[in-house]
């Protein structure tokens, strides 16, 4: 669909506004795509990944190899046999190394390769495959796609609390990283696109929040006040929410969402919960869980759904029992925009985050282009979600 929207008479008096438009294609020379590469990005669950097995892995428009040692090292290549091209992700994990499935080159995680069965013992010095740094934290695989030695994987210490269980999610989702990325700083979708969910419930949707922004070194800080309660939350740039969710049996959770690019318009969501139960009441958790995906299961994704009410096919009314009702909303909203020209956005003073958002990105995007240093985010190690009651 055309965005067929006037340029608007109040847009915003930012420089680079037109960098905006810059921000969702992620493929190979895009300037987003470069951008991002220069910080660690989750890519697998860890649990989804087991010990001798090798995947295919789609990330940034490019494909890659994923694949698990026998020892439990996970490693990231890149997605062809250096030799006449085929995919790695169909090879053999022998000890930490793989080995190419159509005549037996094997790689170590290194990417070197060791061993050629059918060549010279001297060809395999000349031959290596591309390899990627990857660390696992959290219950997820990161990797660092970017040039020369990676930057320190930033820890989050209030997630490394051993008291706690974490629940960690990988959600695809048929929508940009960006679009994903803007409507978790977007406080006042809350109040309508989940008008009936776990947030109603809570009161969270009665007041529409005051929003209070500001730029820091690891991000944007952003505060919703809604009567006399004061959330305070993060935007840890350049790509991660971290705010605080409801359950209805953990109640409030901390929660962090990493938006990885997978095509322009295509993410996924990285995300850990922090339970703060134990117990039977945990068992509790776990059970609800485990019944909610076994039930979505059997039931068209979220996407198919969202995609389905934006034909005028199906209506939110037709879901409304769904354990995954709030993701399905933000799937109506977040399609509904594709297409759209960033630029022409109308904004006001309720989507303050997502101008400050926007506009250090495209700052960070000009730095880029311009050959010039970027700011590099520095997450401090105890950075939490707060609720304050103010007077
Ligand atoms: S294509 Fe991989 S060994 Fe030949
Ligand atoms: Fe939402």
């Amino acid at each position: 669909m055309l965005d067929d929207r006037p340029e608007p008479i109040t847009a915003s008096h930012d420089p680079d506004r037109r960098l905006y438009d810059e921000f969702e294609p992620i493929g190979p020379g895009s300037l987003a795509g470069r951008y991002l590469k220069n910080f660690w990005q989750p890519v697998y669950r860890s649990k989804d990944l087991k010990a001798g097995a090798a995947k295919p892995l789609r990330v940034f428009a490019q494909d890659f190899t994923i694949y698990r040692g026998r020892t439990g090292n996970a490693q990231v290549l890149a997605a062809r046999c250096p030799h006449r091209g085929t995919r790695l992700s169909t090879g053999r994990v022998e000890g930490d190394s793989i080995r190419c499935f159509y005549h037996g080159w094997k790689f170590a995680p290194s990417g070197a390769c060791v061993d050629q069965p059918a060549e010279d013992a001297n060809f395999k010095s000349a031959v290596c495959v591309k390899s990627y740094p990857t660390r696992e934290y959290l219950g997820l695989v990161f990797v660092y796609f970017g040039e020369g030695e990676p930057p320190p994987l930033q820890r989050l210490k209030i997630f490394e609390d051993e008291s706690a269980y974490l629940h960690v999610k990988a959600t695809p989702r048929g929508c940009s990283y960006f679009s994903q990325l803007e409507n978790g700083v977007d406080e006042v979708h809350i109040n309508f696109v989940h008008a009936v969910s776990s947030f109603a419930d809570v009161g969270f949707t009665r007041d529409i929040p005051e929003v209070v922004t500001r730029e820091t070194d690891y991000g944007i800080e952003r505060a919703a006040r809604r009567g006399n309660q004061l959330r305070v939350g993060h935007c840890l740039l350049p790509n991660v929410l971290f705010t605080s969710v409801v359950d209805p049996i953990a109640s409030w959770m901390q929660h962090i969402a990493w938006r990885t690019p997978i095509e322009d318009e295509k993410s996924t969501s990285f995300i850990v919960d922090q339970v703060r139960l134990s117990g039977d009441a945990l068992k509790r958790f776990i059970d609800a869980e485990e019944e909610a995906e076994a039930k979505l299961a059997g039931l068209p994704s979220p996407d198919t759904v969202g995609r389905a009410i934006l034909r005028g096919e199906m209506s939110l009314d037709d879901v409304q029992d769904r354990p995954d009702l709030i993701t399905i909303q933000d799937v109506v909203a977040l399609a509904g925009q594709e297409g759209m020209i960033r630029h022409r956005d109308m904004l006001g003073r309720s989507d303050r985050s997502v101008a400050l958002l926007r506009r250090v990105w495209a700052r960070e995007l000009r730095l880029l282009a311009e050959g010039k240093p970027i700011k590099r985010w520095a997450w401090p190690e105890d950075i939490c979600v707060r609720t304050e009651t103010v007077a």
